[in-house]
């Protein structure tokens, strides 16, 4: 099939690699041309796990482009663009409106498309970018058959090509029966599993193939905001319980795996910690509040679950307090930026109030990520911390080391080399992943949340 995606960010760029690879002829449209050219020469303008064997595999059916080619025949658009916090959490459709109008402006007579958002949009946006499309249509004279579906998407960053090709399931939302079709063949390869796994992204083990969802545009987009807001209610649950484990001398990690095996819970998403950051939970909490108060209609859990990340973040500076007791003149590392691992994106990373809270209480800041890094100096030049090449350098000097980010790396961490470098001693694991007596035989206090 034809298909042309409007908006190369994670969602956009690795859909879009997916959809290639698997057979699609895929046209990627950015307005930057800096992006553009950068993935036209083969190269992820990302972080992301197999993503270059992918795009490599798919390279002669994508093609890159500033602008919107001709939307002639049939043929399939994904609005994958950025849809930011409005300050009240609503979320800023501007850039959707303009990916709409754009569209538009490029759809020839007799056409006919399903035009998808795969942003995470308000509910109401299949509609309201239905009407943008008609009107434009409209004033330009021109007719044609267009049908505007909702696909959200669930992919996790880290981990975002296995999710694409092996998604739990695929929600279409649509009003009218043409695009759950469209978008049935369109997926066929991974709802059938037809295709040979890329290099670098095996076939999980025992994969059961992953059910299509038809439903209305409105409980697809709703669907979206209640899977984010579930999964980070789930992480707040746990780290609510983090911190009462500490106070009755529990441990959570046991609690939470005892609790995980139960089926009806289960156990992915319980590991407690610094709480969540990225791109989606903050902006998706934020949304559903705001949709909710838009009816008048108090949503009293998601609220909590935002209120106790916050708290979470802050949970960690007071442990650094508690066990370092002057804050001011102490020198801090952070390992980690990334809001969680194998990822570079920093959006909503809790390393971020980390800096914040610690400097204004007159710490010095020492920073390591594996990745990330470049993005921290690009996208925030100010941050008052000094940058460490590796691990050991990070080390040197610090009254204590906070393990921010769950880079894989981390586990495999030289506690001795550390130690001889630092000139405190305080490890503090804000993500529960290290094996403390690693940190303990080399003359470390090691300190975790809820343990
Ligand atoms: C999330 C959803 O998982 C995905 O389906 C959706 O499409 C976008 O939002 P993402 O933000 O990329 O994906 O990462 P995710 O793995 O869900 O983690 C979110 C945050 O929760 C991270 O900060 C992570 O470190 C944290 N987390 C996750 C925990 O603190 N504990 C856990 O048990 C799991």
């Amino acid at each position: 099939m034809r298909v042309t995606i409007i908006g190369t960010g994670y969602v956009g760029l690795t859909t879009g690699a997916a959809l290639a690879y698997l057979g699609h002829e895929v046209t990627f449209v950015d307005k930057k041309a800096s992006i553009i050219e950068k993935l036209a020469s083969g190269v992820p303008t990302i972080h992301e796990g197999g993503l270059l064997e992918l795009m490599a595999a798919g390279k002669q059916r994508s093609a890159f482009r500033t602008s919107i080619p001709e939307l002639s025949g049939e043929g399939v658009v994904l609005i994958a663009v950025g849809t930011p916090s409005k300050e009240n959490g609503d979320a800023d459709l501007s850039y959707v409106d303009a990916a709409a109008n754009d569209v538009a402006d490029r759809i020839t007579e007799g056409a006919r498309l399903v035009v998808v958002n795969k942003s995470t949009v308000p509910v109401g946006s299949a509609r309201h970018v239905q009407g943008i499309i008609a009107r434009r249509l409209e004033a330009r004279g021109v007719s044609a058959d267009v049908h505007v579906a909702s696909n959200p998407e669930f992919l996790a960053e880290g981990r975002a090509v296995h999710d694409s090709l092996y998604p739990d399931r695929i929600v279409v939302g649509s009003d009218t029966p043409y695009p759950w079709a469209v978008m049935r063949e369109l997926y066929s390869p991974i709802l059938e599993q037809t295709f040979e796994a890329p290099p670098g992204t095996p076939r999980p083990e025992r994969f059961e193939l992953p059910p299509l969802i038809t439903t209305t545009t409105t409980s697809a987009e709703l669907t979206k905001y209640a899977a984010n807001a579930f999964l980070a209610t789930k992480i707040s649950f746990i780290n609510e319980f983090s911190v009462l484990a500490e106070k009755v001398g529990a441990d959570i990690v046991e609690v939470a795996r005892a609790i995980g095996l139960d089926n009806r819970i289960g156990s992915k998403f319980l590991n407690a910690g610094i709480g969540w950051g990225g791109s989606c939970f903050g902006k998706d909490t934020a949304a559903v509040l705001a949709l909710g108060g838009s009816y008048d209609y108090q949503m009293p859990i998601v609220r909590a679950a935002v209120d106790v990340n916050r708290r979470q973040r802050l949970y960690v500076v007071e442990k650094l307090q508690q066990h370092l007791k002057v804050l001011r003149g102490t020198t801090i590392g952070l390992l980690g930026l990334a809001f969680k691992g194998n990822t570079d994106d920093l959006r909503d990373a809790p390393a971020l109030t980390l800096i914040r809270e610690l400097t204004e209480r007159g710490a010095v800041l020492k920073v390591h990520d594996p990745v990330a890094m470049p993005n921290a100096r690009a996208f925030y030049p100010d941050l008052p911390v000094q940058y460490a090449e590796s691990e050991t350098e990070l080390a040197l000097g610090c009254d204590a080391l906070v393990v921010v980010t769950d880079w894989p790396q981390y586990r495999q961490l030289d506690f001795s080399t550390l130690a001889g470098e630092m000139r405190g001693d305080l490890v503090l694991d804000a993500r529960n992943m290290l094996q403390a007596s690693a940190v303990t035989e080399a003359g470390l206090k090691y300190v975790g949340i809820g343990r």
